[in-house]
């Protein structure tokens, strides 16, 4: 499949952009009109992590459904869809110390030793930010064959994001076990790729 050159970067790509900031706004518009529910700080931070999780999940749908639909133009997305993951998350992180606990850095670092799930986002942010930041056409070149082998860091964040929801829930696994299907199958596609050629 193949678009216009002008189609694509005057309607997909804006198109997308505009989408994936509807969260966002969505959360903004929320807490300004008080619409959030009981708890809207807890609605916040939980859709946020929600969002954070599912684009970086989108990011890595990218290769399997280019492969799938023989569209060589969706890789050109991944590098807006992949920051979009990364505004969610550091957003998400961002509530947590703002609205959990107002930026006291003691409690906060004695909840990153203390409670698992915790530990396991932190760890997530943390390797997310070079990928972020090494994400620029400049970095691209710099780097060369090492951006490739640093961006698969893309794998583990992705586990590890799914096992930081896991943990966090205490009854009802149904969310994280459809998110944990749902990387199977995009990792499993991507071992079937590399095999089958
Ligand atoms: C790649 C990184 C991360 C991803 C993808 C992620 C994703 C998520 C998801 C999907 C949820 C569940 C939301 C729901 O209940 O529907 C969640 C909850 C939460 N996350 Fe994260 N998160 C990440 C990093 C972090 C970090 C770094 C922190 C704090 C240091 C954090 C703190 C929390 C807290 C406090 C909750 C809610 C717990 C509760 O309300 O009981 N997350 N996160």
């Amino acid at each position: 499949m193949k678009i216009s050159e002008n189609k694509f970067s005057r309607i997909l790509r804006p198109s997308l952009f505009a989408l994936l900031l509807l969260p966002a706004i969505y959360y903004a518009w929320g807490v300004w009109q008080d619409s959030l529910g009981a708890n809207p700080l807890e609605a916040v931070i939980r859709g946020l992590g929600d969002w954070g999780l599912r684009v970086l999940l989108l990011t890595l749908a990218i290769s399997p459904l280019r492969r799938l639909f023989n569209w060589p133009q969706l890789l050109r997305l991944r590098r807006m869809v992949g920051l979009y993951a990364y505004f969610y998350v550091v957003l998400h992180l961002f509530g947590y110390l703002w609205f959990d606990h107002f930026f006291d850095w003691e409690e906060i670092w004695f909840d990153i030793l203390e409670r698992p799930f915790i530990t396991v986002g932190m760890v997530a942010v943390i390797l997310l930010t070079p990928l972020a930041v090494t994400s620029t056409n400049g970095m691209i070149k710099r780097l060369g064959k090492k951006w490739k082998k640093l961006h698969m860091l893309i794998y583990p964040i992705s586990m590890l994001g799914v096992l930081h929801f896991w943990w966090m829930v205490k009854l009802d696994i149904t969310e994280p076990v459809i998110y944990a299907v749902i990387l199977a199958i995009l990792l499993g596609e991507r071992l079937f790729n590399k095999f089958s050629k």
